[in-house]
């Protein structure tokens, strides 16, 4: 994909369903006896992924129309060994769900993913699940393909969180949903909380408490799940691509309506905030107990870099790249630490941005912890280098944005990662004034 510079961008966004919520919608919709209705479903290959690893395990998972879908579960412990090996693609939230989801249930199954999922750390899924009862025989390094037993007998757990991951929280709930008793879960700095607000929509037993060790969350095994409905908001983190564009390229005006912002998800708001971008939450309300709003972006020449919070981290872990490219246009130096959890995502997002925004004459530093960026201001990003994507969406979409706003074309080696969870994300940008092509080479 090329990305040249674009023309304003105008007019309305309408990005893509939630991710997180999109999966967790499938899977705990598998794990209800009844039909579990969904609408704005993000249809991306993550998530479809998801859909057909839940048909896997014996449930019915029908799409009804444009983001509609119908799912009939199989109840808690109800799942179904699979006849054949889940392949979950790209996407890390899918497998690590899905195994913590049937690690609790007597059956097995064996998982795999794409190069890029096959190399990311699956052990901080099976230790938890060992604790229950499972046991998992995966490659040297605790990577994919793995296979999974699940507990006979299992037991419940209490389990502090080493990192901070939601979906390693998310791991341990879904498992202890079919171990008898309580299983808590302790995280020492709150992560995205879909999971919890799902389970409770379901009607699971759940009670979290802000103590001094961090949130500790209480669930009680073996619940009777109800069946829902459950509209899913448009996702913060697709978002935040058209958002950081409009604030960088000249004369732009964009509104991307219904964003929800809740606060697990919504730090790199507040950052391009506190560093001076002209961003608006316009007509604030409240959709199924989420914070929800439509955020107008202007062109924002004054930003300015600071020095992130590092305990925003969990609330914009997925925005760093695309925080780096607006960082690039902002005045002055942008620090950005406490991100090692960068280093095991979708690729090293630390390693792909640093390298990318130096072959477009962008300064960085780096630690293992850190990434600096020297935003250029009004010079401008001078462009017109190449950026390898690295099997991962956000990189991609990051420089395409990059591209957007600065003086010469950049290349992005591979755009097909993006389908994974933007799949319109090429017209929506052109529909605004970004000028991305297609190259042959
Ligand atoms: C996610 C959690 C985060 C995030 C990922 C989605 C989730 O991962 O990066 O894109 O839906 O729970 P970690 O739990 O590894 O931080």
């Amino acid at each position: 994909m090329i990305s040249h510079p674009a023309t304003p961008l105008r007019g309305i966004a309408e990005v893509p369903g939630d991710k997180s919520i999109s999966h967790r919608a499938l899977i705990l919709g598998a794990l209800t006896v009844g039909e579990t209705r969904i609408s704005g479903l993000l249809e991306g290959e993550d998530v479809l992924a998801t859909a057909a690893a839940m048909r896997a395990f014996g449930a019915d998972v029908i799409r009804e129309g444009d983001g509609v879908w119908a799912v009939h579960g199989v109840g808690v412990g109800g799942f179904a060994e699979p006849e054949d090996v889940i392949d979950c693609g790209n996407a890390g939230t899918g497998v690590r769900l899905i195994m913590g989801a049937m690690a609790t249930s007597p059956i097995r199954a064996t998982f795999t993913g794409d190069a890029s999922l096959r190399s990311r750390p699956m052990g901080r899924v099976t230790g938890p699940i060992e604790l229950f009862g499972a046991a998992s025989y995966g490659r040297t390094g605790g990577l994919l393909p793995m296979t999974v037993v699940g507990a006979r007998n299992p037991v419940p757990v209490r389990y502090r969180v080493p990192m901070p991951s939601a979906q390693v929280k998310s791991a341990v709930l879904l498992a202890g949903l079919n171990a008898p008793g309580e299983t808590v879960v302790i995280e020492a700095e709150a992560t995205r909380d879909h999971t919890e607000r799902m389970l409770a929509g379901f009607g699971a037993a759940l009670a979290i408490d802000d103590t001094a060790e961090g949130r500790v969350i209480t669930l009680t095994g073996q619940p009777e799940l109800r069946p829902t409905e459950i509209a899913v908001p448009r996702d913060p983190s697709s978002a935040a691509f058209p958002v950081a564009a409009a604030l960088i390229v000249e004369g732009s005006d964009i509104t991307v309506p219904n964003i929800g912002l809740n606060p697990t998800r919504a730090g790199l708001f507040e950052t391009l905030r506190d560093m001076g971008a002209d961003l608006t939450y316009e007509n604030m309300r409240e959709v199924a107990g989420e914070p929800v709003a439509d955020l107008r972006a202007r062109f924002s020449p004054e930003m300015k870099g600071i020095e992130v919070p590092p305990e925003r981290a969990p609330s914009m872990i997925d925005e760093y790249p695309i925080l780096s490219v607006v960082a690039a246009s902002a005045e002055g130096q942008t620090v950005m630490r406490g991100v090692k959890e960068l280093r095991v995502k979708e690729s090293d997002r630390i390693d792909a941005m640093a390298r990318g925004l130096e072959a477009n004459g962008v300064s960085i530093e780096e630690e293992d912890d850190m990434l600096s960026v020297t935003g250029l201001g009004p010079k401008r990003v001078p462009g017109g280098g190449e950026a390898s994507s690295r099997l991962d969406h956000r990189i991609a979409m990051a420089f395409a944005c990059l591209g957007m706003g600065a003086k010469a074309a950049v290349r992005i080696d591979d755009a097909g990662p993006i389908a994974t969870s933007f799949p319109v994300f090429e017209d929506l940008m052109n529909g605004l004034g970004a000028r991305l092509a297609r190259s042959n080479r």
